[in-house]
C-alpha cells in the first residue's frame, strides 16, 4: 500500500529559515513519518528532485530560490527509552525544537545538555554540525541516532562513533550528505553528573551570580543569559548564528601569528594543533557592527552575520565573501562557513 503525501507546491521558505530570506521552493514535505520518505523514493518524479532537509532552518544560506524537494522535519515526540548504572537514555524525534528538548530533560531532572541551552534549530540538525558552545559538543551525550537511508530505502541505527563527529562535522556533511535524513536521536544523559564550567564567560557570569556550586538548571540560566547578551535573537533579526567555523592552524602559523598580534585569541587542541577565535580575526578587521545595505555584521558577536531587513542571500554571502578575504589578507588565515550556503 502507498502511504498517502501531501506535497505542497510552490511554497515561501521564509519563514522556515532563521535568516529569513524570502524564496521559493518548488516543493515541500512536512515529514512525520518514515513512510512518507520511502513514498518519495518509489515515486519517480520526486525521487528526481534535488533534496534539503530542513529543520529549524538555522544552518542554512539560501541564495536563490530552490528547484527541489524540501523534506521539513515535523515528526515530534520525546521518550525515556532506559536507564543503565551510567545514564538515562531518552529519544527524542528529529522534529523537536532543540532548546525546548533541552528544557524538557531539565523538567525531568536529567543533566548534560544544558551547555548547549538556547542554540537554534531542531534535535535533527544537532548531529549534522555537532553543534556545540561552552565547552560542551552534542557528541559527549549522544548514544545513537536513526536515519532514512535514500539509498537504500532502510532504516539504519548509528551509534555516536559511526556517526564520525568533528568540530561542526560529521558523517552527515560528508560521505551521507544528501543521503540520509535523521528521524531521530537517543542521548545517553549521565547520572554521575558535573557542571561543565570551564569556559571563562561560564566562570565569570556564575561568579557574578555568587554561584560557586551550580545545578543543571542553573547553569542552563547562565548559558541563556549569555547568549542572550551576546548572540542576536533570529526572532527579531534574522542570522544563522556563527557565520565562520574557528580556523584550526599548526602551531608554526599559531606562533608566526601570536608574535605579529600578541592580543590573538586561540585555543590549543589535543593534537597540538590551535582553534583560532575568527570572532577576533573579523572582528580586529574591522568588521563588526558594518553594515553593508540590508546585510550586516552583529555589533556583539563579529562571528554572526544579520538580515537587517529584507537582505537577499546573495547580498549576505557577498559580504560573507568580503569578510573571509580580508581576513585572508590581514592575517592569512582562510575562514570557512558554517551553515550549508545553497
Ligand atoms: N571575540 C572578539 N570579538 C567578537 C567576538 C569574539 O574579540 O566580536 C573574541 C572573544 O573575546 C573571545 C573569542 O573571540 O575571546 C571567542 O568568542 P566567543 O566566546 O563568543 O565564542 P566563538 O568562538 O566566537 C564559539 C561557537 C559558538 C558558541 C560559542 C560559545 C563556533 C564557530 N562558534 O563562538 O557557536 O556559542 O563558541 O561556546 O565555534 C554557532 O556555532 O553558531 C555558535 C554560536
Amino acid at each position: 500500500m502507498k502511504a498517502p503525501l501531501t506535497i505542497e507546491r510552490d511554497v515561501s521558505l521564509r519563514e522556515l529559515n532563521t535568516f529569513g530570506i524570502d524564496v521559493r521552493t518548488r516543493a515541500l514535505l512536512r515529514v512525520t513519518d518514515a513512510a512518507q520518505l520511502a513514498a518519495v523514493r518509489n515515486e519517480a518524479e520526486l525521487a528526481a528532485l534535488p533534496r534539503l532537509v530542513l529543520g529549524g532552518g538555522s544552518n542554512v544560506l539560501l541564495t536563490g530560490d530552490f528547484d527541489g524537494l524540501v523534506l521539513l522535519m515535523a515528526n515530534r515526540g520525546i521518550e525515556i527509552t532506559g536507564e543503565d548504572e551510567q545514564a538515562v537514555y531518552v529519544r527524542a524525534a528529529a522534529g523537536e525544537n532543540w532548546h525546548e528538548f533541552v528544557l524538557w530533560t531539565l523538567n525531568k531532572e536529567l543533566a548534560g545538555l544544558e551547555n548547549l541551552a538556547l542554540i537554534p534549530g531542531s534535535v535533527g540538525a544537532a548531529p549534522v554540525q555537532n553543534i556545540g558552545a561552552y565547552g560542551a559538543e552534542v557528541r559527549d551525550c549522544l548514544h545513537s541516532l536513526t536515519l532514512f537511508d535514500f539509498e537504500t530505502g532502510s532504516i539504519r541505527r548509528f551509534t555516536s562513533a559511526e556517526c564520525t563527529f568533528g568540530y561542526r562535522d560529521s558523517v552527515f556533511k560528508r560521505q551521507l550528505k544528501n543521503r540520509a535524513v535523521i528521524l531521530d536521536v537517543t542521548f545517553a544523559l549521565p547520572k554521575r553528573w558535573q557542571p561543565n564550567t570551564g569556559y571563562s564567560d561560564v566562570a565569570t557570569e556564575l561568579a557574578a551570580r555568587g554561584i560557586a556550586t551550580p545545578t543543571p538548571r542553573q547553569l542552563c540560566d547562565a548559558i541563556v543569559a549569555i547568549r542572550q547578551r551576546k548572540l542576536p535573537d533570529p526572532a527579531r533579526l534574522g542570522n544563522a548564528g556563527s557565520f565562520f567555523k574557528n580556523p584550526v592552524v599548526s602551531a608554526a602559523q599559531k606562533q608566526a601569528l601570536a608574535a605579529r598580534f600578541p592580543q590573538l585569541v586561540s585555543y590549543q587542541q589535543q593534537d597540538g594543533s590551535h582553534k583560532l577565535a575568527a570572532g577576533w580575526l573579523v572582528d580586529q578587521a574591522g568588521w563588526k557592527g558594518k553594515v553593508e545595505g540590508r546585510a550586516g555584521v552583529s555589533e556583539t558577536q563579529a562571528l554572526v552575520l544579520v538580515n537587517r531587513g529584507g537582505a537577499n542571500g546573495k547580498e549576505i554571502a557577498q559580504l560573507a565573501q568580503a569578510i573571509a578575504a580580508d581576513v585572508q589578507a590581514k592575517f592569512g588565515v582562510a575562514l570557512e562557513a558554517e551553515p550549508l550556503i545553497l
